[in-house]
């Protein structure tokens, strides 16, 4: 995807052995369509060779704030000032603790750091992503700089928890490169949603025959954890309630798995309580076995099969579209139906059974599974299309129809 498309960056390195997580990142935003424009410290140059991040970014790498080539064509001999001018942001990955010391006093005895204390505060961000040993990220000092670089209007990323270089396990990896893309492509995407605590719930949900068998359906989850991620973009407190699906957690995102209906009507019902957004999305199970076996059903050899009887599970949107957060407006409900035919209709229809102001038709066959899309915005007022899309576009699109209706 080309998220990043028509961004410069500028992509610093200070020291660390993090610096070679911040070749991969390099590599990942110029695949996500933005210009990198590498900016290393000595120290850096200690862990990792300009020729690498030269190669990766396309273009030749500044290290010295005496270089004599010329960063941008004006012909002055200034990298520090020319490097940054036309950047939609710098930053800084790894960012070391001595590092960041250095851009909370206005320190400025190299390149990276004159560059940063040299940008246009208004029109480049700066965003930090710290990298260091947990005594080092835990210590006082530490702390302090971080809090203090937030309040100068810094944007400081968080750190990563698990083994680190050194041996020791704790907080202060930098994060992932994967990672850092999902913050990097989160940062431009206006928040339209800060604030809010939106719950969505996603996938199939799986109904037990006895311990081995089950019944479920062809959600692959897809657009409910596209819905997460975009609504987290969007600057809200998300959690994504989800059927059994193999898909990783969109970064920032509070995960709770659940298996079958009823057991995701309970974290639903109990997350609801909280939430300020609603978007359901699951394809939950209309009925599900009537009483599972507790031990497994076995082939007898005599060719009888086994009957079985069900029950309908609890439609979980209409029970909490009908609940006092919902009809005293504290909570808006969103709804989902996947049809085969006529979805204007079902559509319309389903949006008054489940008793929401919101809800969203797509075709089932052509989006289980799928990463694109297309969906049908039926609200009080009519319909509107959103045409075939990468289903994050177009979980885009849905999150800022609902911000639309919810400042309105
Ligand atoms: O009734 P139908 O399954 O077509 O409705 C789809 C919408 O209702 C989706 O938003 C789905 O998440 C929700 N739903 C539910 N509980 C059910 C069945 C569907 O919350 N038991």
């Amino acid at each position: 995807m080309n998220d990043l498309a028509g961004k410069h960056l500028v992509l610093g390195l200070s020291g660390g052995i993090a610096c070679y997580k911040a070749a991969e990142l390099c590599r990942a935003l110029v695949k996500a369509g933005a210009t990198v424009q590498v900016v290393m410290t000595d120290a850096a140059c200690q862990f990792i060779t300009p020729v690498t991040m030269q190669a990766l970014s396309g273009r030749p790498v500044f290290s010295s704030q005496w270089d004599p080539r010329d960063a941008a064509g004006v012909g002055n001999n200034m990298a520090h000032i020319n490097l940054s001018r036309d950047a939609d942001a710098i930053v800084v990955a790894p960012a070391s603790a001595d590092f960041m010391s250095k851009l909370l006093h206005g320190g400025a005895d190299d390149l990276l750091s004159l560059m940063c204390l040299a940008r246009p505060l208004d029109t480049v961000p700066l965003i930090v992503a710290p990298a260091m040993n947990r005594e080092m990220w835990a210590n006082p000092a530490t702390q302090r700089n971080v809090g203090q670089l937030k309040a100068d209007g810094i944007h400081v990323l968080a750190v990563g928890q698990g083994d680190q270089a050194c041996g020791e396990v704790g907080d202060g990896r930098m994060l992932e490169a994967d990672e850092l893309l999902a913050e990097l492509v989160a940062f431009f995407q206006p928040k339209v949603l800060a604030g809010h605590h939106v719950l969505v719930s996603a996938g199939p949900t799986y109904e037990a025959i006895d311990p081995v068998r089950g019944i479920t359906n062809l959600s692959s989850g897809k657009m409910g954890f596209a819905i997460a991620r975009a609504a987290r973009e969007a600057g809200a407190d998300v959690t994504l309630v989800a059927g059994p699906v193999a898909l990783p957690t969109p970064h920032g995102v509070r995960r709770v798995d659940v298996k079958s209906a009823q057991n995701m009507k309970l974290a639903l019902d109990e997350i609801a309580l909280s939430a300020t957004v609603f978007i359901s999305a699951a394809a939950v199970a209309d009925w599900r076995p009537a009483a599972p076996a507790t031990h497994k059903i076995k082939k007898d050899g005599s060719g009888d099969v086994p009957a079985l009887t069900f029950v309908e599970n609890p439609d979980i949107l209409a029970g909490i579209a009908a609940s006092e957060r919902a009809r005293q407006g504290m909570l808006y409900c969103v709804g989902f139906a996947a049809e085969s035919h006529d979805l204007l209709t079902h559509a319309q229809a389903k949006r008054a059974r489940k008793g929401v102001p919101l809800l969203v038709g797509n075709i089932g066959p052509a989006t289980f599974g799928h990463d694109d899309n297309a969906l049908l915005l039926v609200d009080e007022h009519g319909s509107r299309e959103l045409p075939r899309a990468s289903k994050l576009v177009l979980a885009r699109q849905l999150v800022a129809e609902i911000a639309a209706k919810l400042a309105n």
